[in-house]
Parts: structure tokens; sequence; C-alpha cells
């Protein structure tokens, strides 16, 4: 059996091992996914004596995405554009591959599982902190005609942005950074990548952003998402959590570590019924 875990702090409530104890049984692979609690200043040696006692990979998340970057000997080029890193895979060579697969998870929710198209599409994307910035990259490479990532500090968006804007270019996309007041308005998709932090203050854009039918998603779920949700729905909007993301980006995961990729559909039905 080859083992693998979630590292974070904190990591009691994380879905990711029932999400890959499904994705074991369906695809029949000898996997056992634990949880990783790290101390906020011991995120290196806690993986490190994990990979030392045979473990071959495992899921980083919050607020350990940028050390895990760090960590990798080997980067892909989607964790690069994040800076940050979801997963880690320890080679044998002792090197450790460091990937995002927040953004693909994202790019594969709304596409396959919500069926939006992204090329061609007008996105706003809120907030300019870790969520947004490591899906950013996956997000522009799909081909929509326009980015706006808007965030409450532009500066913070401007630096994303300028980060993204040979990959943009490469991608004939329109990406620009933008405050709060202005973002622009009638989107195809709106990402809400501003994290819990939002539930307490509402959402800090106009809801002319939005136009009937657009696809207004939290990458947050659970209560955290429904004060957003139900923002999105009042102005005519179609509300999407972040279940679907965090079931993709895991599979994406799953895939990476073993050859094999899992069906996402059933696993997410699953969650959905355990969470109602
Ligand atoms: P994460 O890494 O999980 O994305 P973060 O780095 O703390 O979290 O970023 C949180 C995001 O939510 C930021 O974009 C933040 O805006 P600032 O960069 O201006 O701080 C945004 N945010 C948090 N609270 C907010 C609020 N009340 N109104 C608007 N934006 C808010």
């Amino acid at each position: 059996v080859d083992r693998y875990a979630v590292a974070g702090n904190p990591v009691t409530h994380s879905r990711s091992p029932a999400i890959h104890a499904l994705f074991a049984k369906q695809t029949d692979q000898a996997v056992d996914y634990g949880r990783l609690h790290c101390e906020l200043d011991a995120f290196k040696p806690t993986v490190q004596a994990f990979a030392a006692a045979g473990a071959k990979g495992c899921n980083v998340t919050v607020p350990f995405k940028f050390e895990a970057f760090e960590l990798g000997a080997r980067r892909t080029e989607r964790a690069e554009l994040a800076q940050a890193a979801n997963t880690l895979r320890f080679d044998a060579d002792g090197g450790w591959l460091a990937d995002n697969t927040d953004g693909v998870g994202l790019v594969r929710d709304i596409t396959v599982n919500a069926g939006v198209p992204l090329k061609g599409a007008r996105v706003l994307l809120l907030g300019a902190g870790g969520a947004s910035a490591g899906v950013l990259g996956p997000l522009l490479a799909e081909g929509p005609a326009e980015v706006v990532l808007a965030n409450r500090t532009v500066e913070k968006a401007e630096a994303i942005v300028q980060r993204h804007a040979a990959w943009a270019a490469r991608h004939g996309v329109q990406l620009r950074a933008s405050g709060l007041a202005q973002p622009g308005t009638a989107f195809d998709v709106f990402i809400n990548g501003t994290a819990a932090s939002l539930a307490g203050s509402g959402v800090p854009v106009g809801p002319e952003v939005l136009r009937p039918g657009t696809l207004a998603l939290d990458m947050m779920y659970g209560p955290a998402a429904q004060p957003f949700l139900d923002w999105a729905t009042a102005h005519g909007a179609t509300g999407r959590d972040g279940l679907g993301m965090l079931v993709e980006q895991a599979a994406e995961a799953f895939a990476l570590w073993r050859g094999v990729r899992p069906q996402t559909a059933p696993v997410l039905q699953a969650l959905r019924a355990q969470l109602a």
C-alpha cells in the first residue's frame, strides 16, 4: 500500500481523505491517504519525515502552498505561474516534484461539470491571494477573450497580472488588473477567489458584474460559500460552490501520482450526499 496525505493546518475537516479513498476504490489502486497536521513552523520537517517513512507524496493546503512550492526540486509550469504548489510527489531519486492542480481542477469543473465554455468568455476573478494566483494560469490557457483580476488592494492584482502577462499574450487573452469600484459589467463567468474572508462583509463588487445566467462560482463550499451564492442567485446568476473544483484538483493529483485518472462525477455526487 502506498501512502499519501493532505498536509495543512488545520487539516481535521479536509474532505481529501474521503475523496482519495473513493478514487482508490474505483480504480483498484492500493492507496492509503491520510491527514498530516503540520505545526506552523514545521511544515518542511514534518513532510520530510513523512517521505522518509516511505510515503509517495502529499497534497498541501492552507497555509503551506508557498512553502511546498519552494521545496520542489522540479516544478511544473503551472506551479511556477502560481508560485505555489498543492501537490508534491516524492520521487525515488530524492527530488520532489511540485505541481499545482487547483487551476486545472477549476477549469474542468467550469467547462465539463458545469458545461460553461471558457474559450472566448469574459471572466472576472475576484481576489489576489493564493487562491486566485493558483488558478489564473490554467484559466488563461483556455483562451477566454478577457480576464479581469479585481482586488481591494489593486497593487496585489497588478503584480499577479504582470507575472502572467506573457502567458496571457501567448493565449491571446486580454488580462488586466482592477480595483473593486468598476471592474466591468456583464461577465460570463465570475469566480470568487477571496476565500472565507468575505463571509461577514458581503460581496465587494456591484451586481452589474453579472448578467442573467452568468456562472458565479465560489471556490469555497459549505456555509462559507452561502452568502456569495445567495447574492448571485438573487441577481439572476447561476451559483456554484467549490466542491467540484475540490474533487477535480484531487483527481489531477491522483493521476499525477498513480498514472490513472479516476472518474469524478460519482465522487462529487457521493460528497454532495454526505454534506447534505
Ligand atoms: P488566500 O491566500 O486564501 O487567497 P489571502 O491571501 O488572505 O487568502 O487573500 C484574501 C483575499 O481576499 C485578498 O484578495 C483580499 O484582498 P486584499 O488583497 O485587498 O487584502 C480579499 N479580501 C479579504 N477580505 C476582504 C474584504 N472584506 N473585502 C474585499 N476583499 C477582501
